[in-house]
């Protein structure tokens, strides 16, 4: 703990004595891109953008951005851990996904999921305040907020369904929902599953030993809390100078696997500017429980607290037969979170894989954020996409599924 503030207070007087860094190094545009908004960086790249919000049946106030193109097929985007909506927009009109997906033709709607930036507040609870406020996992997210988006999107728009598009935890709370509220299958088309994870038995993440020190130093068992909201912190640390932000991007792509080449540079800032955005300490702490346990299962509570809440005295394994909506999987070879023999095993238990591809040379970022990810990915998702938002016509019958491909391309500098 000693330690820990020690390297704080270090940190903190480096970034006063390194100010100017980050201005001398970058473009202006780009420092503005971190310190925007979601519907600032909208209206700024000149794309119409609404705020709507939900309120979940156990109270959580949510945000909903959306790119509106009314009339037309309604998709959804929702992003991973200490993430928000601005991931899908925050490389720019030329590479983000939502405004690929726009200039395809679709309703754009980007979710956000409680305790974000943009989901941080309850009908009753003071997320400042209220230590009950951060009293969520993954779990809650899947069981709660995705049904409200879900609801809140086809009700704005009168569509009976929509394609779903996760990141990371946003596939996670999906295969929470689809197994836990099989009236949701109904509504979806087909996910769209980015570095998916259900299983975490295979991670190769250097950074899971510390995390989990951590983990124990900082926070008790109840005591839930805010992790890492959203702030100018990753700002002020990294760009000090050239070895602090080499040393930060280290640490990133310890966590995340491979090199982070695949990523525009220049575009650094604006991901440490938006994100971390804020997550329950519990989502962490969930996935934890996940990588040690080799199960996809709820929260593990003690047994008295367990049998309250969930009628069991140990966690309730998801029920992925019961996952019957159609699903794409994406899959980043040097990923080191979600790593492709953990993703074989989810696909061998999902009823209805309709693609499985797996992409070499990209890590858990690259996947939503790599300079080539517009030419590389996005146009096979949407073509996927209209296949089956075509055969959705219920005089036509689904079409094959092509599993199993592989996409290999050469690594290449910049
Ligand atoms: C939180 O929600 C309440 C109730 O809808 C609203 O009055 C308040 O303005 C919201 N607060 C913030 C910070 O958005
Ligand atoms: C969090 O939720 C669990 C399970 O419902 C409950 O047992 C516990 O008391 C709650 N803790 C707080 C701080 O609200
Ligand atoms: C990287 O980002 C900068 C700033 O937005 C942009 O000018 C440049 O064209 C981008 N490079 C590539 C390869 O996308
Ligand atoms: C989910 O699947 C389990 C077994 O795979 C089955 O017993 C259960 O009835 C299913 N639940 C629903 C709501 O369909």
């Amino acid at each position: 703990m000693i330690n820990w503030l020690c390297g704080l207070c270090l940190a903190v007087q480096l970034a006063t004595s390194g100010a100017g860094y980050l201005e001398r190094n970058y473009p202006a545009s780009v420092i503005q891109d971190a310190r925007l908004t979601t519907l600032e960086l909208l209206a700024k790249y000149r794309h119409p953008s609404e705020e709507h919000f939900v309120t979940t049946s156990d109270g959580y106030i949510l945000a909903l951005h959306r790119i509106p193109r009314p009339g037309a097929q309604p998709v959804l985007l929702v992003h991973g851990i200490l993430d928000s909506s601005a991931s899908w927009i925050l490389m720019g009109p030329r590479n983000g996904l939502a405004y690929y997906l726009y200039d395809s033709g679709y309703d754009v709607w980007l979710g956000n999921c409680r305790g974000n930036t943009y989901s941080r507040n309850h009908t009753s609870l003071n997320p400042s305040k209220d230590r009950a406020f951060w009293n969520f996992s993954w779990h809650e997210i899947g069981l709660y907020d995705l049904p409200a988006m879900i609801d809140k999107v086809l009700d704005a728009t009168s569509f009976k369904k929509l394609t779903y598009y996760g990141h990371s935890q946003g596939t996670t709370v999906f295969f929470v929902m689809a197994s836990s509220l099989p009236a949701y299958n109904d509504k979806v088309i087909l996910i769209n599953a980015l570095a998916p994870v259900a299983f975490l038995n295979h991670i190769k993440t250097k950074l899971v030993k510390v995390v989990r020190a951590m983990m124990a130093l900082l926070f008790g068992k109840d005591k839930p809390m805010e992790l890492l909201p959203r702030s100018k912190l990753m700002l002020k640390m990294c760009f000090i100078s050239k070895t602090v932000l080499n040393l930060c991007m280290n640490y990133v792509s310890r966590a995340v696997g491979g090199d982070m080449k695949k990523i525009n540079k220049t575009m650094i800032p604006v991901i440490l500017g938006h994100l971390p955005a804020g997550s329950s300490i519990r989502q962490v702490q969930h996935y934890l429980q996940l990588i040690k346990s080799g199960r996809f299962c709820s929260f593990e509570y003690s047994p008295k607290k367990s049998m309250l809440k969930y009628g069991s005295l140990s966690p309730i394994d998801y029920n992925i037969e019961n996952i019957t909506v159609p699903v794409a999987l994406y899959v980043a070879e040097n990923d080191y979170l979600t790593v492709p023999e953990d993703i074989q095993r989810l696909a061998r238990q999902l009823s209805n894989v309709v693609a499985h591809q797996i992409f070499n040379n990209w890590n858990h970022a690259d996947i939503i954020w790599a300079t080539n990810a517009r030419r590389r990915l996005q146009p096979k998702m949407v073509e996927i996409s209209k296949r089956l938002e075509y055969f959705q016509k219920p005089w036509l019958t689904t079409p094959e599924p092509q599993k199993g491909s592989k996409d290999s391309e050469e690594d290449y500098e910049e």
